[in-house]
């Protein structure tokens, strides 16, 4: 089985990356051959600022990485490295209808939030649908909003298939049960465009200040909360958690009498010790960024030649070689 996934370097990993997402990564990097790159190609739909496109690149390389993606395993690599994906883009944009573009939920999103899309916001699952296929992925794990995404991909490669003969190997998307939606400092999902994060490496100070800051509702101390479940609180403190600390901060929630700055306490000290190993590592590469872009450039090595035999295939099944 082939595994396949990117993320967008347009900004400083936050929870929501790392459990929606990342986690399951690192998970599946022991399947027969993995694939992870930085969609830095992607990310250029909304930066357009060189330096930090090159050091928020850099940085998610050092963060995957720390989190534990070993290179001994997977293909780490950055997107822009592997030009044949681009070019197996326009061999899918061509045969790509504009109704099945404007129906994608991100894209409708962006526009009614009144960001002015550009067209390679539009084309974005296109290129997405090709960092997929390029290498005959069979699973991308994902977080649940890019799952429309592969529905795409799915449709484009099924649609090339049928015009050109067996080319693309049709991938599944495959989503972590219980990450559906990591909640922000504010309750709703956590996101960089609502500025309601928790970012991975944040020195531990400043983190704890956000966390002392998070909503919470004005129920009186005294009062059992059995909802809590329900509460943004109790859920980034499950991420963190020991398995018996949530049994117990369940009891409490369910028996009442603390203090919601009791629980934002637990989480920060959770939080410091669960990432404490790869905020060491993240510092120990960071210090060490040669490294860092020599195992980028080994994965890319691998990924092109891998894209290379699928855009070849392509290209001879539609008639341009
Ligand atoms: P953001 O919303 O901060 O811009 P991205 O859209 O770049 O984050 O998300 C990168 C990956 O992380 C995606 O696969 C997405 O599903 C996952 N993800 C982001 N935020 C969350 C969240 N709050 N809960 C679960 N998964 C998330
Ligand atoms: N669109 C994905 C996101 O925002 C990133 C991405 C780009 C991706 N190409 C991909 C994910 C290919 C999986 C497979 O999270």
């Amino acid at each position: 089985m082939r595994v396949l996934s990117g993320i967008q370097p347009t900004g400083r990993f936050h929870w929501g990356n790392y459990f929606g997402a990342i986690q399951q990564y690192i998970e599946l990097q022991d399947e027969d051959e993995s694939y992870y790159f930085i969609a830095n190609l992607h990310a250029l739909t909304t930066i357009r600022d060189r330096e930090l496109l090159r050091q928020l690149t850099l940085d998610a390389a050092i963060d995957l990485l720390a989190l534990g993606l070993d290179p001994n395993r997977a293909n780490l690599f950055a997107q822009s490295d592997i030009p044949e994906v681009s070019e197996l883009c326009w061999l899918l944009l061509s045969g790509t209808s504009m109704g099945l573009l404007e129906r994608c939920v991100s894209f409708k999103d962006k526009k009614a939030r009144g960001i002015q899309a550009n067209v390679g916001l539009f084309t974005y699952p296109v290129l997405m649908s090709a960092d997929i296929l390029a290498y005959d992925a069979d699973v991308v794990p994902v977080g649940e909003d890019q799952l429309q995404h592969i529905e795409v991909c799915r449709d484009l490669a099924m649609s090339f298939n049928h015009q050109f003969g067996d080319v693309f190997t049709l991938p599944k998307g495959k989503v972590l049960a219980d990450s559906a939606k990591v909640p922000g400092t504010d309750g709703e999902k956590m996101s960089k465009s609502y500025n309601n994060t928790l970012e991975l490496f944040e020195a531990p100070k400043p983190q704890r200040k956000k966390i002392m800051r998070i909503t919470t509702d004005s129920r009186p101390m005294e009062e059992p909360k059995p909802d809590y479940e329900d509460d943004t609180l109790f859920q980034l403190y499950r991420l963190v958690a020991t398995e018996s600390e949530c049994a117990e901060m369940a009891e409490l929630y369910q028996r009442g009498g603390f203090g919601y700055g009791e629980v934002k306490k637990a989480v920060a000290d959770a939080a410091d010790r669960y990432f404490a190993e790869p905020r060491a590592r993240r510092e120990e590469l960071a210090a060490h960024p040669e490294r860092v872009r020599e195992i980028l450039a080994d994965g890319a090595n691998v990924a092109r030649k891998k894209a290379g035999d699928v855009l070849l295939r392509a290209q001879q099944a539609c008639g341009v070689k």
